[in-house]
């Protein structure tokens, strides 16, 4: 059996199930580019009959996304397996995902359905799928919870079907290491037909042992991994795809198997999903943390300097993170620039260079010293910033102990400038309610953090902010300046932003609907 295994990244499906996450088809595309600059070998890119939207990203990243298989989620019904295909078919390989929960608990309290029900909806789903691709993967939901000999009869019809994945979810993070990979060992000698089939594992994290799971399974014979970059999903998320693929890099002495995967991505890929999602990456997280290269104990720094395999496993050159602490400042012109960023890895067209740059000139105004980790912020800030969006033209702030906070801010769309002017409980809240008094639209705030992207007293701030305006679709804004209030003021107009683009495509497709049915 080969040792090579399939990495299959699910942070544009299951990852973006993640509560208050909704993402732009812009930033799903340049998230699913970058994942294929990763070298995942398929990229679930949503699930085509969820919403118009999902359908919408989909297509577009089948079209769009070369060098990496493309698929769609589908129950297992027609209508989600014609959908999915409608959405993946323009893809280089396309491939339809299809499931259908297999646990008693499932059956019973979900889907009130018999066992034999499930199995002939399985197996008619599957068929229909291959009436369009050869590529069909097929997933028994809650594998884990189910009934050993009943799993194995499914995976067997479906087999038989054509499916030429299983995939054996463990969707309620419920199994241990041990008796995770005796089931995949198991699943391997007795179902019939196993051999035509690639067998996958899904793993969610709710005991923290996703990975581990992934890991022992793929010591049993599963040669696909599903997950997610820095591991978000449902609830506790899913397997974090950098860990699964550094585990294998590091202790191939150990496992022997391989990816397809170009490590040095990997941090880029992780900065990109948080900074599009606002899911912050913990300190201490395995691989892209910011503290998983940092030492901190004398004893540990002296033995690094000294020799860095003393205390580290994986140099962090080898997942991306640059250490070169080359620095622009004041003079550096475009061309500096350009390299940098080269270096860096972000190879810019003109036109985001001349914004790129011009924002890099702003700062060197304010910064001597403009690092690395200045150059990722401004450009993160500029990939999420929407077409034709609205953007922050000036701000004037009037604040103290003894005053009434007041904010006027100047907005600027296509070339034409609005403003309004508005008191608050603090200048945050003033900045707020004169956007607001510009867009028409009325949002809550729902959380406000600010992190500084390097130290010194000319730190630039890194604002984070959620907002909703009915309680329970939540948009993230991000906005970077050295002045704090500037950087709420741009997070703010970037959630805002975000709001009126989806909110406004929603309502689009929807007339499309009306105008189609009626
Ligand atoms: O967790 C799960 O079971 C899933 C399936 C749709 C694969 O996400
Ligand atoms: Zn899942």
């Amino acid at each position: 059996m080969s040792q090579r295994v399939y990495i299959f990244d699910t942070t544009l499906r299951d990852g973006e199930q993640s509560p208050g996450v909704s993402l732009t088809v812009g930033e799903k595309t340049q998230i699913a580019r970058q994942l294929a600059r990763l070298g995942v070998d398929i990229i679930e890119a949503g699930f085509p009959i969820s919403s118009p939207g999902d359908f919408e990203s989909v297509s577009a990243i089948a079209r769009a996304v070369k060098g990496v298989a493309v698929a769609g989620l589908a129950r297992a019904e027609f209508k989600d397996i014609d959908r999915a295909w409608e959405a993946v078919r323009h893809a280089e390989q396309a491939r339809i995902h299809t499931f259908i929960a297999t646990s008693d608990i499932h059956l019973k309290y979900k889907l009130r359905m018999t066992r034999e029900q499930v199995l002939e909806a399985a197996v008619a789903a599957v068929k229909r799928a291959r009436s369009y691709t050869s590529d069909v993967e097929f997933s028994a939901e809650d594998a884990s919870r189910t009934d050993f000999d009943y799993l194995c009869r499914v995976l067997a019809a479906v087999i038989e079907a054509g499916a030429t994945t299983v995939n054996i979810p463990d969707t309620v993070g419920y199994a241990i290491p041990g008796e995770w990979g005796v089931l995949i060992n198991n699943i391997c000698q007795r179902v019939a037909g196993i051999e035509k089939a690639v067998v996958s594992v899904h793993c969610h994290n709710d005991l923290g042992l996703a990975v581990a799971n992934s890991l022992a399974a793929v010591i049993n014979g599963a040669r696909q991994v599903e997950g997610a970059i820095n591991g978000i999903g449902e609830r506790a998320g899913n397997a974090a795809v950098e860990e699964v693929i550094m585990a294998m890099h590091t202790r191939k002495d150990n496992l022997g198997f391989f990816t397809g995967a170009r490590t040095e991505e990997i941090y880029r890929a992780s900065r990109l999903v948080s900074t599009l999602t606002g899911m912050k990456v913990q300190a201490n997280k395995a691989i892209v943390g910011d503290n998983a290269f940092a030492h901190e104990a004398g004893i540990h720094q002296d033995g690094v300097l000294k020799e860095r395999t003393t205390y580290e496993i994986m140099n962090p050159s080898m997942i991306g993170i640059s250490r070169s602490n080359l620095v622009l400042g004041k003079h550096s012109g475009r061309h500096a620039l350009r390299q940098r960023l080269e270096d860096m890895g972000y190879f810019l067209s003109e036109e985001e260079l001349n914004s790129a740059f011009a924002s890099f000139k702003k700062l060197s105004d304010k910064k001597t010293h403009i690092t690395g980790e200045d150059i990722e912020a401004i450009i993160e800030e500029q990939m999420s910033a929407l077409p034709h969006s609205l953007t922050l033209s000036y701000l004037h702030i009037s604040s103290g102990t003894t005053v009434v906070p007041t904010a006027t801010v100047g907005l600027r769309r296509n070339g034409q400038l609005f403003e309004e002017a508005a008191c608050g409980n603090g200048p945050v809240d003033a900045i707020c309610k004169a956007v607001d008094k510009i867009t028409g639209i009325s949002c809550t705030m729902i959380n406000w953090g600010i992190n500084a992207v390097t130290s010194g007293k000319d730190a630039l701030g890194d604002v984070n902010l959620k907002i909703t305006t009915d309680g329970e679709k939540v948009f993230f804004g991000r906005g970077i300046s050295t002045d704090i209030l500037e950087a709420s003021a741009k997070a703010y107009v970037n959630a805002v932003n975000k709001l009126i683009h989806i909110e406004r495509t929603a309502a689009a497709r929807q007339a499309e609907k009306n105008e189609v049915e009626n």
